[in-house]
């Protein structure tokens, strides 16, 4: 019993002593494990009589359990030590002032993009999309541009070989969009998206551009509903004082065909540098869809009808925020992309 007093009276000195974690562990180790002094002293207790060895017992017990309560009243002494110097010496003096985080800001092709989306949505159109790598069949032949017709010229095509090719237009997105349809009315997309010409970049061309889409099959559509739709966008893109004219043109994939104008913002029509005296600037090719095209993509030519339009999307930022270059779009400079960041359509 004294032996087991002294024990306990060493082990509490000790452990008032303890500096840190490790050496209280070890002291735990030492005095609570299996082959500590506390129960060396317990394997006495076989040879004593009952009532010395309940009494033993008793005091066993509680020499544990004063020893394990020390234990854990300093590893909580220790623990809040450690912390209360971790947190002195990681204090942070907030009114030192921040790290400024650059933030980006949409491409204004992008801008533009969201605002057709918008007014078509508006008007009851879904978006479609379709591949930008396409197929020679799609791209033309759905078009009705057969192997060797004239106006294949009129797109200098990247070619993948000779059935593959990146698209010049999104017009095979009418195609894949009528096709989908199982010759059943009514359609209403259109499909942003980056097109793909040979062409020589300078200030007004670039090999790589983007157009807008739009096609719509139904019954009883005439050129009416085209001209009217177009109005509608026009005014809702550039505002209730532009106007639009139609000039005829030729597709093969719309016929009629029309190219569509809008008054010059900078001049209100009188004629200017920016309209090249006309008061007309150039915005988007449309027409009716060729009822060969109805047909190949499925639909009865003499039960719907529909018209469709190309929007070039540089060409409509151009005008939309007096931008000259076409380059400008591409080049990345962030001096030019972060006077978009304020632009909320
Ligand atoms: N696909 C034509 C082009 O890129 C534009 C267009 C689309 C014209 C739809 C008419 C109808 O030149």
């Amino acid at each position: 019993m004294d032996k087991l007093l002294e024990i306990s009276k060493e082990a509490l000195e000790r452990i008032a002593q303890v500096a840190d974690l490790k050496e209280l562990n070890d002291l735990r180790v030492h005095y609570l494990g299996k082959k500590g002094p506390i129960q060396e002293a317990m394997k006495s207790m076989k040879d004593m009589g009952q009532e010395e060895r309940i009494a033993f017992g008793k005091v066993s017990n509680e020499v544990k359990q004063n020893v394990s309560q020390a234990i854990e009243d300093a590893k909580a002494k220790l623990e809040r030590i450690v912390m209360e110097e971790k947190l002195a010496s990681e204090s942070i003096d907030i009114t030192l002032p921040g790290f400024k985080v650059a933030s980006g800001s949409l491409h204004p092709l992008t801008h533009v993009v969201n605002t057709l989306e918008e007014i078509f949505l508006g008007m009851g159109y879904q978006i479609a999309q379709g591949p930008e790598v396409e197929t020679d069949y799609y791209n033309f032949e759905l078009m009705n541009l057969p192997q060797g017709h004239p106006a294949r010229d009129m797109q200098d095509t990247f070619y993948i070989d000779v059935n593959y090719l990146l698209r010049t237009h999104t017009s095979p997105v009418q195609a894949r969009t009528m096709l989908k349809a199982n010759g059943q009315g009514p359609i209403k997309v259109i499909c942003p998206g980056k097109t793909y010409r040979r062409d020589d970049d300078d200030a007004t061309h670039s090999h790589q551009f983007m157009q807008c889409e739009g096609i719509v099959v139904d019954k009883n559509i005439t050129m009416a509903n085209l001209k009217g739709t177009l109005e509608l966008f026009v005014k809702e893109l550039f505002g209730e004082k532009r106007a639009i004219r139609l000039r005829p043109s030729y597709f093969p994939f719309t016929e009629p065909s029309v190219e569509v104008d809008v008054s010059c913002s900078n001049c209100g029509g009188v004629g200017c540098s920016m309209c090249k005296q006309t008061g007309w600037i150039e915005i988007l090719g449309a027409g009716m869809v060729n009822p060969k095209v109805l047909k190949m993509s499925g639909f009865d030519p003499e039960v719907y009808q529909g018209f469709a339009f190309g929007i070039g999307i540089e060409r409509v930022a151009m005008l939309k925020y007096g931008i000259d270059n076409i380059r400008d779009f591409y080049n990345n400079d962030i001096r030019f992309l972060a006077q978009f960041a304020r632009e909320d359509k």
